[in-house]
Protein backbone atom coordinates (compact mmCIF):
# COMPACT_ATOMS: atom_id res chain seq x y z
CA UNK A 1 0.00 0.00 0.00
CA UNK A 2 1.38 3.67 -0.43
CA UNK A 3 -0.39 6.19 0.85
CA UNK A 4 -1.91 9.25 -1.08
CA UNK A 5 0.69 11.49 -2.28
CA UNK A 6 -0.79 14.86 -3.65
CA UNK A 7 -0.37 15.97 -7.38
CA UNK A 8 -0.33 19.90 -7.72
CA UNK A 9 -1.58 21.63 -10.70
CA UNK A 10 1.26 23.28 -12.69
CA UNK A 11 0.74 26.78 -11.62
CA UNK A 12 1.84 27.85 -15.64
CA UNK A 13 0.51 25.18 -17.12
CA UNK A 14 -1.08 27.34 -20.22
CA UNK A 15 2.94 29.37 -20.23
CA UNK A 16 4.68 26.01 -20.65
CA UNK A 17 2.30 24.35 -22.81
CA UNK A 18 2.82 27.11 -25.33
CA UNK A 19 6.47 26.99 -25.53
CA UNK A 20 7.93 25.64 -28.65
CA UNK A 21 9.61 22.69 -29.04
CA UNK A 22 13.93 23.10 -28.99
CA UNK A 23 14.93 23.26 -32.67
CA UNK A 24 17.34 20.30 -33.65
CA UNK A 25 20.01 22.48 -34.41
CA UNK A 26 20.27 23.97 -31.49
CA UNK A 27 20.15 20.56 -29.62
CA UNK A 28 22.64 19.57 -32.16
CA UNK A 29 24.74 22.50 -31.35
CA UNK A 30 24.76 21.78 -27.82
CA UNK A 31 25.73 18.59 -28.06
CA UNK A 32 28.64 18.90 -30.66
CA UNK A 33 29.70 21.40 -28.32
CA UNK A 34 29.71 19.33 -25.23
CA UNK A 35 31.74 16.26 -27.42
CA UNK A 36 34.14 18.72 -28.67
CA UNK A 37 34.83 19.97 -24.65
CA UNK A 38 35.09 16.46 -23.62
CA UNK A 39 37.89 15.18 -26.73
CA UNK A 40 39.66 18.64 -25.55
CA UNK A 41 39.32 17.30 -21.79
CA UNK A 42 39.52 13.78 -22.13
CA UNK A 43 44.05 13.00 -21.88
CA UNK A 44 43.32 14.19 -18.00
CA UNK A 45 41.15 11.71 -17.30
CA UNK A 46 41.89 8.54 -18.53
CA UNK A 47 43.53 6.75 -16.01
CA UNK A 48 42.13 9.17 -13.17
CA UNK A 49 38.65 10.23 -12.90
CA UNK A 50 37.24 14.36 -12.56
CA UNK A 51 36.32 14.87 -9.21
CA UNK A 52 32.50 15.25 -8.19
CA UNK A 53 32.67 19.26 -8.31
CA UNK A 54 34.80 21.78 -9.78
CA UNK A 55 36.91 24.28 -8.08
CA UNK A 56 36.80 27.77 -9.65
CA UNK A 57 35.33 25.55 -12.44
CA UNK A 58 38.42 23.00 -13.34
CA UNK A 59 37.41 19.30 -12.64
CA UNK A 60 40.36 17.69 -10.49
CA UNK A 61 41.96 14.17 -11.42
CA UNK A 62 41.00 11.64 -8.61
CA UNK A 63 41.15 7.81 -8.21
CA UNK A 64 38.17 5.94 -8.69
CA UNK A 65 36.98 5.91 -5.64
CA UNK A 66 34.01 8.58 -5.42
CA UNK A 67 30.24 7.87 -5.45
CA UNK A 68 30.30 10.05 -9.32
CA UNK A 69 32.84 8.63 -10.77
CA UNK A 70 30.64 6.58 -13.55
CA UNK A 71 29.62 9.88 -15.00
CA UNK A 72 32.28 10.68 -16.78
CA UNK A 73 32.68 7.24 -18.30
CA UNK A 74 29.10 7.62 -19.22
CA UNK A 75 29.69 11.03 -20.55
CA UNK A 76 32.11 9.10 -22.58
CA UNK A 77 29.33 6.53 -24.14
CA UNK A 78 26.80 9.26 -24.72
CA UNK A 79 29.88 11.04 -27.14
CA UNK A 80 30.45 7.98 -28.86
CA UNK A 81 27.24 7.47 -29.24
CA UNK A 82 26.61 10.74 -30.79
CA UNK A 83 29.84 11.09 -32.89
CA UNK A 84 31.27 7.45 -33.41
CA UNK A 85 34.50 8.53 -32.56
CA UNK A 86 36.96 4.97 -31.54
CA UNK A 87 38.69 7.23 -29.07
CA UNK A 88 36.22 8.01 -26.73
CA UNK A 89 34.93 3.65 -26.76
CA UNK A 90 38.43 3.01 -26.38
CA UNK A 91 38.70 5.09 -23.20
CA UNK A 92 35.32 3.98 -22.24
CA UNK A 93 35.91 0.60 -22.65
CA UNK A 94 39.32 0.96 -20.25
CA UNK A 95 37.20 2.12 -17.57
CA UNK A 96 35.15 -0.99 -17.17
CA UNK A 97 38.27 -2.40 -16.26
CA UNK A 98 39.01 -0.20 -13.09
CA UNK A 99 34.94 -0.51 -12.36
CA UNK A 100 35.53 -4.12 -12.36
CA UNK A 101 38.37 -4.14 -10.14
CA UNK A 102 36.63 -1.75 -7.83
CA UNK A 103 33.87 -3.64 -7.03
CA UNK A 104 35.86 -6.90 -7.04
CA UNK A 105 38.21 -5.56 -4.71
CA UNK A 106 35.33 -3.73 -2.44
CA UNK A 107 37.45 -0.08 -2.58
CA UNK A 108 34.99 2.36 -1.76
CA UNK A 109 31.91 0.58 -2.53
CA UNK A 110 29.80 -0.15 0.94
CA UNK A 111 27.06 1.92 0.11
CA UNK A 112 23.65 2.11 -1.98
CA UNK A 113 25.85 3.91 -4.79
CA UNK A 114 25.96 1.00 -7.05
CA UNK A 115 23.35 2.30 -9.94
CA UNK A 116 25.37 5.98 -10.10
CA UNK A 117 28.56 3.76 -10.39
CA UNK A 118 27.49 1.13 -12.64
CA UNK A 119 24.95 1.81 -14.98
CA UNK A 120 26.50 4.88 -17.09
CA UNK A 121 29.56 2.66 -17.16
CA UNK A 122 29.37 -1.36 -17.29
CA UNK A 123 25.79 -1.41 -18.33
CA UNK A 124 26.48 1.04 -21.35
CA UNK A 125 29.03 -1.09 -22.42
CA UNK A 126 27.14 -4.26 -22.50
CA UNK A 127 24.33 -2.61 -24.01
CA UNK A 128 27.28 -0.72 -26.92
CA UNK A 129 29.68 -3.16 -27.10
CA UNK A 130 28.42 -6.34 -26.24
CA UNK A 131 30.75 -7.21 -23.17
CA UNK A 132 30.18 -10.11 -21.37
CA UNK A 133 32.46 -8.82 -18.78
CA UNK A 134 30.90 -5.72 -17.98
CA UNK A 135 27.87 -7.66 -17.59
CA UNK A 136 29.48 -9.42 -14.70
CA UNK A 137 30.42 -6.74 -13.13
CA UNK A 138 27.24 -5.33 -12.74
CA UNK A 139 25.64 -8.05 -11.77
CA UNK A 140 28.20 -8.09 -8.47
CA UNK A 141 27.52 -4.32 -8.32
CA UNK A 142 23.39 -5.77 -7.73
CA UNK A 143 25.04 -8.14 -5.67
CA UNK A 144 26.49 -5.65 -3.01
CA UNK A 145 23.62 -3.35 -3.20
CA UNK A 146 21.42 -6.03 -2.40
CA UNK A 147 22.87 -7.37 0.71
CA UNK A 148 22.17 -3.70 2.07
CA UNK A 149 18.18 -4.36 1.98
CA UNK A 150 17.13 -4.30 5.70
CA UNK A 151 14.38 -7.03 6.24
CA UNK A 152 13.77 -4.41 9.70
CA UNK A 153 12.08 -1.39 7.93
CA UNK A 154 12.13 -3.10 4.52
CA UNK A 155 14.79 -0.69 2.54
CA UNK A 156 18.00 -0.42 1.30
CA UNK A 157 20.14 1.25 3.56
CA UNK A 158 21.81 4.34 2.27
CA UNK A 159 25.39 4.43 4.09
CA UNK A 160 27.50 3.56 7.12
CA UNK A 161 27.76 0.07 8.66
CA UNK A 162 24.61 -1.83 8.00
CA UNK A 163 22.09 -2.34 11.01
CA UNK A 164 23.93 0.90 12.70
CA UNK A 165 21.42 2.96 14.93
CA UNK A 166 22.73 6.12 13.48
CA UNK A 167 23.12 5.30 9.78
CA UNK A 168 19.22 3.04 9.57
CA UNK A 169 18.04 5.44 7.18
CA UNK A 170 17.27 5.48 3.33
CA UNK A 171 18.03 8.25 0.71
CA UNK A 172 15.84 9.85 -1.80
CA UNK A 173 19.22 9.61 -3.83
CA UNK A 174 18.60 5.43 -4.30
CA UNK A 175 15.66 5.65 -6.38
CA UNK A 176 17.92 6.03 -9.17
CA UNK A 177 20.12 3.12 -7.77
CA UNK A 178 16.98 0.22 -8.40
CA UNK A 179 17.40 0.49 -12.29
CA UNK A 180 20.57 -1.77 -11.08
CA UNK A 181 18.66 -4.25 -9.41
CA UNK A 182 15.52 -4.53 -12.13
CA UNK A 183 17.51 -4.78 -14.86
CA UNK A 184 20.04 -7.44 -12.48
CA UNK A 185 16.45 -9.27 -12.10
CA UNK A 186 16.14 -8.98 -16.55
CA UNK A 187 19.80 -10.13 -16.97
CA UNK A 188 19.68 -13.48 -14.25
CA UNK A 189 16.35 -14.39 -14.34
CA UNK A 190 16.47 -13.81 -10.41
CA UNK A 191 13.26 -12.28 -9.00
CA UNK A 192 15.24 -10.91 -6.09
CA UNK A 193 16.56 -8.51 -7.11
CA UNK A 194 13.10 -6.83 -8.71
CA UNK A 195 10.89 -7.54 -5.74
CA UNK A 196 13.36 -6.09 -3.26
CA UNK A 197 13.94 -2.60 -5.44
CA UNK A 198 9.69 -2.60 -5.53
CA UNK A 199 9.75 -3.01 -1.74
CA UNK A 200 12.31 -0.33 -1.38
CA UNK A 201 10.36 1.99 -4.31
CA UNK A 202 7.14 1.71 -2.19
CA UNK A 203 8.70 2.41 1.64
CA UNK A 204 10.41 5.08 0.17
CA UNK A 205 7.42 6.72 -1.38
CA UNK A 206 5.56 5.66 2.59
CA UNK A 207 8.79 7.91 4.14
CA UNK A 208 10.88 9.81 2.44
CA UNK A 209 8.35 11.42 0.52
CA UNK A 210 6.12 13.69 2.35
CA UNK A 211 2.05 13.72 1.31
CA UNK A 212 2.17 17.16 -0.14
CA UNK A 213 4.78 15.53 -2.74
CA UNK A 214 8.08 17.07 -1.72
CA UNK A 215 11.10 14.95 -0.33
CA UNK A 216 13.31 14.60 2.85
CA UNK A 217 16.77 13.92 2.00
CA UNK A 218 16.84 10.99 4.08
CA UNK A 219 14.19 8.84 6.21
CA UNK A 220 15.35 7.19 9.76
CA UNK A 221 14.23 3.72 11.13
CA UNK A 222 14.18 2.14 14.33
CA UNK A 223 17.15 -0.44 14.03
CA UNK A 224 15.39 -2.43 16.70
CA UNK A 225 11.90 -2.78 15.18
CA UNK A 226 12.29 -1.49 11.92
CA UNK A 227 9.65 1.19 11.99
CA UNK A 228 9.55 4.47 10.57
CA UNK A 229 11.01 7.50 12.80
CA UNK A 230 11.67 10.89 10.86
CA UNK A 231 12.75 12.49 7.96
CA UNK A 232 16.15 14.56 8.16
CA UNK A 233 18.62 16.85 6.50
CA UNK A 234 21.66 16.19 5.18
CA UNK A 235 22.45 17.84 1.66
CA UNK A 236 18.91 19.98 2.19
CA UNK A 237 18.53 23.17 3.39
CA UNK A 238 16.71 21.59 7.01
CA UNK A 239 14.04 19.05 8.01
CA UNK A 240 11.44 20.64 6.74
CA UNK A 241 12.75 21.79 2.80
CA UNK A 242 13.09 20.07 -0.38
CA UNK A 243 16.52 19.69 -1.34
CA UNK A 244 16.12 20.50 -5.10
CA UNK A 245 18.70 17.71 -6.16
CA UNK A 246 16.96 15.08 -3.88
CA UNK A 247 13.52 16.00 -5.40
CA UNK A 248 15.10 15.85 -8.82
CA UNK A 249 16.36 12.22 -8.19
CA UNK A 250 12.36 11.16 -7.07
CA UNK A 251 11.22 12.68 -10.07
CA UNK A 252 13.73 10.54 -12.62
CA UNK A 253 14.32 7.25 -10.40
CA UNK A 254 10.25 6.52 -9.68
CA UNK A 255 10.33 7.13 -13.62
CA UNK A 256 12.49 4.21 -14.08
CA UNK A 257 10.70 2.42 -11.41
CA UNK A 258 7.94 2.74 -13.48
CA UNK A 259 9.52 1.68 -16.71
CA UNK A 260 10.48 -1.78 -15.34
CA UNK A 261 7.33 -2.07 -13.00
CA UNK A 262 4.80 -0.65 -15.03
CA UNK A 263 3.46 0.00 -11.32
CA UNK A 264 0.81 2.71 -12.07
CA UNK A 265 1.53 4.44 -8.81
CA UNK A 266 5.44 4.92 -9.66
CA UNK A 267 3.88 7.29 -12.28
CA UNK A 268 1.56 8.88 -10.31
CA UNK A 269 4.79 9.22 -8.05
CA UNK A 270 7.26 10.92 -9.99
CA UNK A 271 4.64 13.02 -11.46
CA UNK A 272 3.69 14.65 -8.14
CA UNK A 273 7.46 15.44 -6.93
CA UNK A 274 7.64 16.90 -11.26
CA UNK A 275 4.91 19.35 -10.51
CA UNK A 276 5.98 20.31 -6.74
CA UNK A 277 9.63 21.22 -8.62
CA UNK A 278 8.25 23.19 -11.53
CA UNK A 279 5.76 25.17 -9.42
CA UNK A 280 9.15 26.24 -7.10
CA UNK A 281 11.14 26.87 -10.08
CA UNK A 282 11.95 30.64 -10.51
CA UNK A 283 11.50 32.46 -13.81
CA UNK A 284 14.54 30.97 -15.46
CA UNK A 285 13.51 27.87 -14.78
CA UNK A 286 16.56 26.45 -13.28
CA UNK A 287 15.70 25.51 -8.75
CA UNK A 288 17.46 27.53 -6.14
CA UNK A 289 19.48 24.90 -4.72
CA UNK A 290 16.84 24.17 -2.22
CA UNK A 291 12.99 24.58 -3.55
CA UNK A 292 12.20 26.72 0.19
CA UNK A 293 14.31 29.54 -1.84
CA UNK A 294 12.99 32.31 -3.65
CA UNK A 295 14.56 35.16 -5.27
CA UNK A 296 14.79 37.12 -2.68
CA UNK A 297 16.48 34.85 -0.58
CA UNK A 298 19.70 35.25 -2.77
CA UNK A 299 20.95 31.51 -2.91
CA UNK A 300 22.45 29.96 -5.23
CA UNK A 301 20.84 27.40 -8.27
CA UNK A 302 21.64 23.62 -8.70
CA UNK A 303 21.44 23.38 -12.67
CA UNK A 304 22.22 19.80 -12.09
CA UNK A 305 18.85 19.28 -10.43
CA UNK A 306 17.47 21.35 -13.58
CA UNK A 307 19.26 18.77 -16.03
CA UNK A 308 18.44 15.64 -13.79
CA UNK A 309 14.79 16.39 -13.83
CA UNK A 310 14.90 17.19 -17.34
CA UNK A 311 15.37 13.57 -17.88
CA UNK A 312 12.85 12.21 -15.71
CA UNK A 313 10.38 14.03 -17.29
CA UNK A 314 11.72 12.56 -20.67
CA UNK A 315 11.47 9.72 -19.37
CA UNK A 316 7.77 9.88 -18.44
CA UNK A 317 6.64 11.50 -21.26
CA UNK A 318 7.05 8.07 -23.10
CA UNK A 319 4.85 6.70 -21.06
CA UNK A 320 1.85 9.74 -20.84
CA UNK A 321 -1.09 9.66 -23.30
CA UNK A 322 -0.79 12.61 -25.90
CA UNK A 323 -3.96 13.19 -23.86
CA UNK A 324 -2.40 13.18 -20.41
CA UNK A 325 -3.02 16.49 -18.75
CA UNK A 326 0.33 17.79 -17.87
CA UNK A 327 2.27 15.83 -20.83
CA UNK A 328 2.74 19.31 -23.11
CA UNK A 329 3.08 21.46 -20.10
CA UNK A 330 6.14 18.89 -19.46
CA UNK A 331 7.67 19.29 -22.80
CA UNK A 332 6.98 22.90 -22.74
CA UNK A 333 9.47 22.86 -19.42
CA UNK A 334 11.74 20.98 -20.81
CA UNK A 335 12.07 23.12 -23.57
CA UNK A 336 12.56 26.31 -21.61
CA UNK A 337 14.66 25.60 -19.16
CA UNK A 338 17.13 23.53 -21.66
CA UNK A 339 17.24 26.37 -23.40
CA UNK A 340 18.16 28.07 -20.52
CA UNK A 341 21.18 25.96 -20.00
CA UNK A 342 22.21 25.91 -23.35
CA UNK A 343 22.37 29.60 -23.30
CA UNK A 344 23.15 30.78 -20.20
CA UNK A 345 24.93 27.87 -17.97
CA UNK A 346 26.29 25.93 -20.57
CA UNK A 347 31.15 26.18 -20.13
CA UNK A 348 31.16 26.50 -24.17
CA UNK A 349 29.10 30.02 -24.47
CA UNK A 350 30.07 31.43 -20.64
CA UNK A 351 33.70 30.28 -19.51
CA UNK A 352 35.02 28.50 -22.48
CA UNK A 353 38.65 27.61 -20.14
CA UNK A 354 36.78 25.10 -17.85
CA UNK A 355 36.80 21.50 -18.32
CA UNK A 356 33.68 20.90 -17.30
CA UNK A 357 30.06 21.10 -19.14
CA UNK A 358 27.34 22.89 -16.99
CA UNK A 359 28.13 26.10 -14.66
CA UNK A 360 26.07 26.94 -11.89
CA UNK A 361 25.68 23.46 -9.94
CA UNK A 362 26.27 22.69 -5.92
CA UNK A 363 27.34 19.61 -4.15
CA UNK A 364 26.77 20.48 -0.79
CA UNK A 365 26.18 23.71 1.09
CA UNK A 366 25.89 22.21 4.11
CA UNK A 367 29.72 21.42 4.05
CA UNK A 368 30.15 24.91 1.27
CA UNK A 369 31.07 21.83 -1.06
CA UNK A 370 31.21 22.75 -4.77
CA UNK A 371 28.81 25.56 -4.19
CA UNK A 372 28.56 27.20 -7.61
CA UNK A 373 30.76 24.72 -9.44
CA UNK A 374 30.35 22.48 -12.55
CA UNK A 375 29.45 18.99 -11.25
CA UNK A 376 30.01 15.75 -12.40
CA UNK A 377 26.50 14.49 -12.39
CA UNK A 378 25.15 17.45 -13.81
CA UNK A 379 27.84 17.18 -16.72
CA UNK A 380 26.49 13.68 -16.97
CA UNK A 381 22.90 14.66 -17.52
CA UNK A 382 23.34 17.77 -19.52
CA UNK A 383 24.74 15.16 -22.05
CA UNK A 384 21.88 12.51 -21.22
CA UNK A 385 19.09 15.22 -21.38
CA UNK A 386 20.40 16.86 -25.19
CA UNK A 387 21.06 13.26 -26.06
CA UNK A 388 17.34 12.20 -25.60
CA UNK A 389 16.44 15.52 -27.27
CA UNK A 390 18.69 14.76 -30.26
CA UNK A 391 17.17 11.42 -30.81
CA UNK A 392 13.80 12.42 -30.44
CA UNK A 393 13.83 10.67 -26.90
CA UNK A 394 14.61 7.19 -28.62
CA UNK A 395 17.99 6.74 -26.80
CA UNK A 396 18.54 3.34 -25.57
CA UNK A 397 18.89 4.19 -21.65
CA UNK A 398 22.00 3.22 -19.35
CA UNK A 399 19.37 3.33 -16.23
N1 LIG B 1 23.77 11.50 -4.30
C1 LIG B 1 24.39 12.59 -3.65
C2 LIG B 1 24.14 13.88 -4.31
O1 LIG B 1 23.27 14.02 -5.14
O2 LIG B 1 24.85 14.82 -3.99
Amino acid sequence: MIKDIRIESIEKKIYYESIPYLPKYLIKDALHNAVLKLKKTLPTFIDKFPSPASQNQVFDAIENIEWTTGFWTGELWLAYEYSQDPIFKEVAHKHTLDFRKRIVEKIEVEHHDMGFIYCPTCIASYQLENNEQAKETALLAADNLLARFQEKGQFLQAWGELGAKDNYRLIIDCLMNLPLLYWASQITGNKEYHDKAIIHYITSCNTVIRSDASAFHTFFFDHETGAPSHGAARQGFNDESAWARGQAWGIYGLALSYRYTRDFRALEASRALANYFINRCPEDHVPYWDLIFTKEDGHVRDSSAAVIAVCGLLELDKFLEDTDLDKKAYQGYVSAVMQELITNYSTTKNCPESNGLLLHGIYNWNFQSGVDECTSWGDYFYMEALTRLYTDNEWESYW
